[in-house]
Order: structure tokens, then C-alpha cells, then sequence
């Protein structure tokens, strides 16, 4: 397990946000009542909760926070202690999670994906026209770009749907990425502040894709100017 790589934090130079990934996919470290949400899961889910957990405790570890059960609530969201957003991933391989001071950001979102290609009619149904227009001069050598363009509406979705309540379709989210690692989600719909705007970073993670948003509170640590306004390819 290690610290997610600063090129991933949003603005990490602020600190705010602290992020921890492993690719040790086991069923360790579950604290109660944690188990009971995967008991009647197969191995592989089993053990994917519980990696996500083992880094969101790390991450929580390094706000200061002790190490308390992520449960959920009623819609599987994460429930994460007071004062404290989140969000985590797993896939096969690899499991992180995010955490920052709901004082710094209103939410901060993760999301991991196999850094192979989509499939056509996979991108055909989370990429619109213009999303995949502005990916016609992407080199491939850099990371399968649709492939990030899809986790980073997972990532914005897991901000998004925990502080509205409410629901994003893949249209709904138009993303922006640039070869230096930067993404910039625009949201049909915006989060209880008014925004509409995420940033965040991507990244490939040996063989994953990863992404992290963040959507800073105004005025504080992590400041929305701070942000870069628009990737450039
Ligand atoms: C919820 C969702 C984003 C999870 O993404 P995923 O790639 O399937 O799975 P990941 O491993 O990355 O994330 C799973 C974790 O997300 C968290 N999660 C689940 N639902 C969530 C929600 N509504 N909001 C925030 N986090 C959520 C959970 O912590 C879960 O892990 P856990 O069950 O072990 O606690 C996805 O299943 C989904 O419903 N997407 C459809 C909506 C959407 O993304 N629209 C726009 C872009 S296409």
C-alpha cells in the first residue's frame, strides 16, 4: 500500500486532499461491522471492500483521523466520519481511496480503470461526439484516452451524487483531458454551491488508469483558481 503519487492529488501542494492505493488485493484488515456488508459477496468483492477500506484508513490516517469502519448508506454511497469527504475504488489489481477536509473541498472523487481501450460500443455510449473529437489528435502511446475520459465521469459521479442526492448520465458529464495529466469535468447539473466545474488529475498506475476530482470549497486550502481553466491536448 502507498500514497497515491502527487501527480494524481489535486493541488497537493495545498495538502488537502490525501489518497492511498494498493495492488495487495486481499481480505485483510476489515473492522466491524464492516463484514457484514460483504458477507454473502463472492471472494473477489470480498476482498476488493476491503483493500479500498485498508487505504481509506491510511488516508484517514494522514488527516489526523483515526481508523473507523467505512459503511454505507442506503445507495452504497461510503459514509465517511463528520467533517471528513471521500470516495473509493477497486478493480482487479487495484483498490485506493481519497480523502480531504470537507472544510477544504466540498468532494473529492476516485475512480480506477483497466488502462486498456473501451470498447466501441462502450465508447459510443459514455463519450459524446465532441468528447471524442477533441481525442483525434491524442497519441495512444500516452494512455487509452477514452478509457480516462470514462473514469473521469466515475470520479464525478462520486462527487456529484453524494453531495445532491441526485444522478448523472454519461452525457451529463463532459470531460477534457490533457497529456500533462490534467482533466476538467463540466457537469449539466450543478453541486449544492452552484459549480458545474471539476478538475482533478489522471494518471496510468502500472496497468490502470486512475483519476481523482476535487471540487474545492471557495476560499478555502485548495483554491478554485488554483485550477487549471482549460486542458490543453
Ligand atoms: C457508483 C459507480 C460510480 C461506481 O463505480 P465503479 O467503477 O462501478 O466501481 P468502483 O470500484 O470505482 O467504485 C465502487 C465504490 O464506489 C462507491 N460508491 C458506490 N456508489 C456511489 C455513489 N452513488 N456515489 C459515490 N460513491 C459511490 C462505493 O464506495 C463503492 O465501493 P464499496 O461498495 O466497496 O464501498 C458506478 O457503478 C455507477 O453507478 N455509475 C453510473 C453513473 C455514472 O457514473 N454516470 C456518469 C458517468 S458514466
Amino acid at each position: 500500500m502507498r500514497p497515491l503519487d502527487r501527480a494524481l492529488l489535486p493541488h497537493g501542494d495545498a495538502g488537502a486532499v490525501h489518497g492511498w492505493l494498493t495492488d495487495r488485493i486481499v481480505e485483510d484488515g476489515l473492522l466491524p461491522p464492516e463484514p457484514a456488508l460483504v458477507a454473502g459477496a463472492v471472494p473477489g468483492r470480498r476482498a476488493q471492500f476491503a483493500s479500498a477500506r485498508r487505504c481509506a484508513r491510511a488516508a484517514l490516517e494522514d488527516l489526523g483521523r483515526p481508523a473507523v469502519p467505512i459503511l454505507h448508506d442506503g445507495r452504497r454511497r461510503p459514509r465517511w466520519p463528520a467533517g471528513v469527504v471521500g470516495s473509493l475504488t477497486h478493480c482487479a489489481g487495484l483498490a485506493a481511496a481519497v480523502v480531504a477536509p470537507s472544510d477544504a473541498c466540498l468532494g473529492v472523487g476516485v475512480d480506477a480503470e483497466p488502462a486498456v481501450p473501451l470498447p466501441d460500443d462502450v465508447v459510443e455510449l459514455v463519450l459524446s461526439s465532441a468528447e471524442r473529437r477533441r481525442l483525434a489528435t491524442w497519441r495512444r502511446s500516452r494512455g487509452p484516452a477514452e478509457t480516462i475520459v470514462f473514469s473521469a465521469k466515475e470520479s464525478a459521479f462520486k462527487i456529484f451524487s453524494p453531495s445532491t442526492d441526485g444522478w448523472l448520465d454519461p452525457d451529463q458529464v463532459d470531460v477534457a483531458v490533457s497529456a500533462d495529466g490534467a482533466v476538467v469535468a463540466d457537469l449539466a447539473r450543478p453541486l449544492p454551491d452552484g459549480r458545474t466545474r471539476l478538475s482533478g488529475r489522471w494518471a496510468v498506475v502500472g496497468r490502470h488508469v486512475v483519476t481523482v476530482l476535487a471540487a474545492p470549497v471557495a476560499g478555502g486550502r485548495l483554491g478554485v483558481r488554483d485550477f487549471p481553466e482549460e486542458p490543453g491536448i
